[in-house]
Formats: C-alpha cells, sequence, structure tokens
C-alpha cells in the first residue's frame, strides 16, 4: 500500500492562470470548496505575458464606433476561417463585455477614452468625444472591422491577472503551487481527480474533486521558438489524452505571432501595428500593403506570418546569426507615446535585443505563439469523453477560434469562458456525486510510483530526456511550422514516431530525487511527443489550407471535404493517434471570403502575391 496525502474538494482548478483563477472565483463564490493547483505561483502564469489587450464590443472609442456583438462575431468566425464553432462564437462575443466591465469591478485600470481630436500615425484625424471621456477604450487589431481591444497600456495580461488573483486571495481560495497533476483519476467514465507531483519535496499526491477543471495553458514549448512561457507543455492536454477516452480538438492549428523579437523570441504585441507601427524589409520598404492592400500590417496572424515568411523567402529578410528576420518600426509613434502605450515591450526589447524602439528597428520574425486545439469540450466546457471533467482557457477546444484566433480574442476567452463555463461547472458540482473507489485511487498512485522507478533505474534504457526533447522541438519547428506540404508532415511523422518509442525509453542521468528538474521532464516527455504527433498527423491527414494550417500542396480552402474538427484521441499501446471528424456548425454565418488574405489580396491586385 503507498501512503501519500490525500486532498478532498468540490472543484479541482489545475492551472492558476486567468481561465482558471476565474473558474476558482465562480465556483467559490457558489460556496463550493475550491483547490487550484499550478506548476507556478499564480502571478508568473503565461496569461501574465499577454500584452496587447482583450477584445470586446464596448464601442466607446471614435474608431470603435457602431461596434457591436455582431461585428465582433463576424470578425472571430472570418478570422478562424470558418473552423469555430459559431454557437461558441456567438455567445463569447455577448458575454466579452460584460467580462471586461466586471474586470473594472474588481480592479483593472483598464486604459480610457481622453476627449479631444488627435491625428494617428497614418495622417487620419479623429475626434474622441466629450460624452465617451473617461470610459474604457480599445485599440486596433488584426482582422478587426473596428477598434475593439481594450487594454492597460501593453501590460494587459499582467494587470488582469494581479486583480483575479487578488479575488482568488480575497476569497480565501486553497491554492497549491508549485504542485503539477501528472495522471487523471478515472474509470473510463468518471473523472474523480488527480494524481499529482509536489515539485518542492517530489512527492506524489491524490486531490479527489466531484470536477476538476484543466486550465493549463497552450503548448508553445514543444516548438524551438515560441513566445510562451517555459511552463506551456501542454501538461492539461496530454494527461486528458492519455487516459484514452478524452479526445483533443484540431491540434494541427497552431498559431505563429508575426512579431516574436529575434532572437530570444519574446513577444512583441500586435498592439505596436494596431497603434501604428509598420513592417520593414532588409531595404526599409514597407512591404505590407504590396501583399495586404486593404488591412496591410493588420491582417489576421496567420495571413501577415505567411506574408513575411513569403518575403523573406524572395531574398529581402534582414540576415542574422539567427536566420532571416525583418524589422519593426515604430519610431514614428514617438517617445511618450512608446513610453506609456508600448512601455513593456520598449523595455523588452532595450533588455533583450539591446534596441530602444524609440529610435532603433526590433528585429522580429513568426514565431510559434497559440493552440487553437485542445481538450475537445462541449459550449458547456465539458470534456468529451469523462463525466465530471471540463477545460477552459487556450487547454481546451471549447472552439472559439478554428484555425486561426484573432489577437485580443485569447485573452477575452480567458475571462469569458471562465464566467461562462464556470457557471457550469458550478451548476454540475452542485448535483454532482463522486463514486469513490479506493482501489482505483492506489492503482492510479502505483502507476506513477512504477513510472518514477523505471526512470530512476533506467529499467526501460538509458535514453537521454533532453535530447529527445530537442529532436521533438526541431522536428515540429523545421516540419509542421508557417508552410506545410504533404513530404515535410511525413516526416514529422516518421521522425516524431521513433522519437516516442525512444521517450518510453528515458533513464534518468540524476538521482530523480526532490524537486528533480530531470525526472519532471522526463515524466512529461511521453505525453509532450504524442502531443507533438497529433499536431503533425492532423496537419498531414487535413489536406486543405484552412487559417493558420497552411499546405503548400493543397493551398484552397476546401468546405466541401474539410468544414470538419478534428479529434485525436490515443488508444492504449498506440504509437499514432486515432483521429476522428466531427462537423463544424454553421448557425449564423455560411462559408466566404475573409476579406484579407491570399485570395483576397490577389483579386484586389496586390503586386507582391
Ligand atoms: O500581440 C499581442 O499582444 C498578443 C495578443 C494575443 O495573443 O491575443
Amino acid at each position: 500500500m503507498s501512503i501519500y496525502q490525500t486532498h478532498m474538494t468540490d472543484v479541482l482548478v489545475v492551472g492558476a492562470g486567468l481561465a482558471g483563477e476565474r473558474i476558482a472565483v465562480e465556483a467559490a463564490s457558489q460556496g463550493q470548496d475550491v483547490i487550484i493547483l499550478s506548476l507556478v505561483p499564480p502571478r508568473r502564469s503565461h496569461s501574465t505575458a499577454a500584452q496587447g489587450g482583450m477584445q470586446a464590443s464596448l464601442g466607446n472609442c471614435a474608431m470603435g464606433e457602431g461596434d457591436n456583438p455582431d461585428v465582433h462575431f463576424a470578425d472571430t468566425v472570418k478570422g478562424s476561417d470558418w473552423g469555430c464553432d459559431q454557437e461558441v462564437a456567438r455567445l463569447f462575443v455577448e458575454t466579452a463585455p460584460v467580462a471586461v466591465r466586471e474586470m473594472a469591478v474588481w480592479g483593472v485600470p483598464w486604459s480610457r477614452v481622453v476627449a479631444g481630436q488627435r491625428t494617428l500615425p497614418d495622417g487620419r484625424v479623429i475626434e474622441e468625444k466629450k460624452e465617451k471621456e473617461g470610459l474604457i477604450t480599445a485599440r486596433d487589431f488584426g482582422g478587426t472591422a473596428k477598434w475593439r481591444t481594450c487594454y492597460t497600456a501593453d501590460g494587459t495580461g499582467h494587470t488582469l491577472q494581479y486583480t483575479m488573483d487578488s479575488m482568488v486571495i480575497k476569497m480565501g481560495i486553497t491554492v497549491h503551487d508549485r504542485t503539477e497533476a501528472i495522471s487523471l483519476i478515472h474509470d473510463g467514465e468518471q473523472c474523480i481527480g488527480v494524481v499529482a507531483r509536489c515539485l518542492r519535496t517530489g512527492d506524489l499526491r491524490v486531490y479527489i474533486a466531484k470536477t476538476t477543471v484543466i486550465c493549463t495553458g497552450g503548448y508553445g514549448r514543444l516548438y524551438s521558438a515560441s513566445t510562451n512561457a517555459v511552463i506551456n507543455e501542454g501538461n492539461g492536454m496530454f494527461v486528458a489524452l492519455n487516459t484514452g477516452v478524452v479526445p483533443l480538438g484540431n491540434m494541427e492549428a497552431v498559431q505563429f505571432h508575426p512579431t516574436g523579437m529575434v532572437p530570444v523570441w519574446i513577444l512583441i504585441t500586435e498592439g505596436a501595428r494596431g497603434d501604428g507601427g509598420y513592417l520593414l524589409d532588409k531595404n526599409l520598404d514597407r512591404f505590407m500593403p504590396d501583399y495586404e492592400p486593404k488591412k496591410k500590417e493588420l491582417a489576421s496572424r496567420d495571413v501577415v506570418s505567411r506574408r513575411m515568411t513569403q518575403h523573406m523567402r524572395k531574398g529581402l529578410g534582414v540576415d542574422s546569426p539567427y536566420g532571416p528576420h525583418l524589422w519593426l518600426d515604430i519610431r514614428h509613434l514617438g517617445a511618450e507615446h512608446i513610453n506609456t502605450n508600448l512601455r513593456e515591450i520598449a523595455n523588452i526589447a532595450r533588455n533583450f535585443a539591446g534596441v530602444d524602439p524609440v529610435k532603433d528597428l526590433i528585429p522580429v520574425r513568426p514565431t510559434q505563439h497559440y493552440s487553437m486545439g485542445g481538450v475537445r469540450t462541449n459550449k458547456d466546457g465539458a470534456a468529451y469523453g469523462l463525466r465530471g471533467l471540463f477545460a477552459a482557457g487556450e487547454a481546451a477546444c471549447w472552439d472559439l477560434h478554428g484555425f486561426n484566433r484573432l489577437g485580443g480574442n485569447s485573452l477575452a476567452e480567458t475571462i469569458t469562458a471562465g464566467r461562462i463555463i464556470g457557471k457550469k461547472v458550478a451548476e454540475y458540482t452542485k448535483d454532482a456525486t463522486i463514486n469513490y473507489n479506493y482501489q482505483l485511487v492506489d492503482d492510479a498512485v502505483k502507476e506513477q510510483e512504477n513510472r518514477i522507478k523505471a526512470l530512476v533505474n533506467g529499467w526501460h534504457g538509458k535514453e537521454n530526456v533532453y535530447e529527445i526533447r530537442n529532436e521533438m522541438e526541431k522536428n515540429l519547428m523545421d516540419y509542421v511550422g508557417i508552410f506545410r506540404n504533404g513530404k515535410d508532415l511525413q516526416k514529422a511523422v516518421d521522425n516524431l514516431r521513433e522519437v516516442y518509442h525512444r521517450s518510453l525509453k528515458i533513464g534518468l542521468r540524476s538521482n530523480g530525487e526532490g524537486p528533480n528538474p530531470e525526472l519532471a521532464q522526463a515524466l512529461r516527455m511521453p505525453g509532450m511527443v504524442r502531443l507533438a504527433l497529433c499536431i503533425a498527423y492532423g496537419a498531414l491527414m487535413r489536406t486543405e489550407s484552412r487559417g493558420s494550417h497552411a499546405r503548400e500542396d493543397y493551398p484552397k480552402r476546401d468546405d466541401t471535404n474539410w468544414l470538419k474538427r478534428t479529434l485525436a484521441y490515443w488508444p492504449e499501446g498506440a504509437d499514432l493517434p486515432e483521429l476522428k471528424y466531427e462537423p463544424v456548425k454553421i448557425t449564423e454565418l455560411p462559408p466566404g471570403d475573409r476579406g484579407y488574405g491570399e485570395s483576397s489580396a490577389e483579386s484586389q491586385g496586390g503586386k507582391n502575391g
């Protein structure tokens, strides 16, 4: 019999970013016991790294006039390249304005409308109305018909997370940080909690809950160049996948942000272009208007990232020891604007690239940024496959974003979905009972204990976990990037399959005692490679281009055959996911032209297309 600490609660939230904390607040406010697990102290969650803002159709600023949920809905669906769930998109756009105002009440210092006339960098003169003075303002972001992205300078994630975490503290919600959920406890029908590992001591613990909610963020760090924090390794997604009964949705839909800063890949917000910044090539030519005459630098992210890559492929990138890059120019916005509204990225550029954006250009290149795929849920946030399991935020495929998420819709999703799904979690938990089965729990712990013993003693082999990780990252980066083709994707799948088998034969170099990061990595590694295979294999099988999934050998969107969502399962003993598909619901806006992007720019005579 194993000895371990056991914690019982009504709701167990795995992940203390914005989505997780918002759900915790909702459940706790309805009188339920909540425990949050987090790899890091909540204020170090990756939500904090969000910069430019969150979309909500308040329509307060001059350039947002006439905005409403219908306009936001249309932008979101077009952005997703008709891949999103329109019922979810409708729910989201109607709730986002409430969520943003609620955060104001809780303490977020939103940037506000200042009345008066001003001239935009492109020469347009706008008048902010006196009667709107002091209301929450918004900036421009990619793929939107109106200025809709509400912000606090360029530290929006920071202010939202600190405010939300203050609510968690105020409500006395229990947080166990430095604690990693390493497997779900389930009987194939119901999830009753997790086995977790304390990252301070290395001890295993059990958490039993009526409802378990996965809010662990994305998997960006499966790629070698990502704007994501080091904690974004897809943990919640692979513990769900490992059950064999919970599918992941649309894992092939991977977003590259146009402006990761070279060579450290930290995000430089889209707000920099929203506020009037330009992209320049090695000749200091502003090239985006040639490709995208209408939206220029502010087409949706998938489009801008492809245009930048195309341009560099023509030899127009700037050579550097880290490969070619382009420039982001915000000098014309002026020192005052940069040092106030864009102060975080200004400091990031100064501290991490040694350039001062007030007078220098910022080196940028499209960089992995967001996971549209994740634990597939219904519109209430309930995961497919297991009762008592929910998911929200980037860890989930709710599916608000389809094949391309609009900038600002992720931060908005965290608190909006957190609000909506939090209510559903509380509702479910109120009537839920746990079918507690001691043997099931003990077996789940033993399974993890045996894995640890095997790794420490090298029972299955002596493969080096860090070499395996590098191979995985390189295969995704080289073969499953912005542009994809069948030959490369097949190579990625073949290589990753081999990497997967090696990941089952890892043996530690260290003794595995205590917190031991090598052991933590080794425990995650097979799950991470499974996710990598879901991405690569899903991309290989999807023979069309849609949003961020751009196949050079199938360059057109194919609504006849591919208006469907991929569901990836991992059957026991498999070395490839099993893929199934479900139709994408079109409830309001039938597939059409996005108004930007390849087909549209060509019809508008873009000369570089
Ligand atoms: O560019 C940004 O500020 C990022 C925003 C987002 O990913 O939504």
